[in-house]
């Protein structure tokens, strides 16, 4: 086993256990004695920076629709919580401003960007961030470098995270084909080793796995040195975490 200073990510909030990407989720997470959250953003058709997996609302809502097509007032009318347990019922996609107004200021924040576009959303998502005195705690992550680069040359001071699946080349290669500083690396689970995340470490990086929820699976990437884990039961990693 590694140390305590393993951080407990709860993935679009304890996801396991309450509808994702919610209010209900986020705070779960934070009764569960998470470190940080992880959650998903987009942007609507007026601009609004909403949390929400997926670009559409048929998963996890009981409306349908692209969202890219549907303005912040017509979104808000669809319940979000329902589909998982009607104890959920009346839950709404939140903004990311809801959000930060929810999470104490001590708590850590992955914003990744599901967007696939650049351009409209990163300034206002600085906006936010700096309005709501947040850059120093929020982490940025995406699969779209673009997004992330479109970012640091607006605010060098940004900390993102480079999301990836498996990837067998080198830390260092995966860097220095990003253009700007990195904060952390966001792996597959599946794809780490003592190694790898050693190196990463010594490269002064964090490294973010996702997304564990086996207890074994959490103890190996542990004992890895891993710096976070993101899980969809943060009170299991928790638990573990207090028996080290
Ligand atoms: O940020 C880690 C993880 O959330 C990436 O995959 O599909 O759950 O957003 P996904
Ligand atoms: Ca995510």
């Amino acid at each position: 086993m590694g140390t305590n200073q393993t951080l407990v990510i709860a993935h679009r909030g304890a996801k396991g256990e309450a509808p994702e990407n919610t209010l209900g989720a986020f705070r779960l997470g934070l009764e569960q004695g998470c470190d940080a959250i992880e959650l998903d953003i987009h942007l609507t058709k007026d601009d609004e920076i909403i949390v929400i997996h997926d670009s559409t609302l048929d998963r996890t809502t009981d409306m349908t629709g692209s969202i890219y097509d549907m303005t912040l007032e017509e979104i808000k009318k669809a319940d979000a919580g329902r589909w998982f347990n009607e104890k959920y019922e009346g839950e709404r996609i939140p903004t990311l401003e809801e959000v930060f107004d929810l999470v104490p200021a001590d708590v850590m924040i992955n914003v990744e960007i599901k967007h696939s576009t650049q351009g409209i959303l990163e300034p206002l998502l600085l906006e936010l961030m700096k309005r709501k005195d947040r850059m120093h705690n929020v982490v940025v992550s995406a699969f779209d470098y673009r997004n992330l680069l479109c970012l640091k040359q607006l605010a060098p001071e940004t900390k993102v995270g480079l999301l990836y699946d498996v990837n067998n080349g080198s830390n260092s290669a995966l860097i220095d084909s990003f253009e700007a500083a990195v904060y952390s690396l966001h792996p597959n689970y599946k794809g780490i080793d003592k190694e790898k995340v050693s190196d990463a470490i010594a490269l002064g990086l964090q490294v973010y796995p996702w997304t564990i929820n086996d207890e074994s699976d959490m103890a190996q990437a542990i004992d890895y040195g891993v710096s976070g884990i993101i899980t969809d039961y943060p009170g299991r990693l928790r638990d573990l975490l207090q028996l080290a």
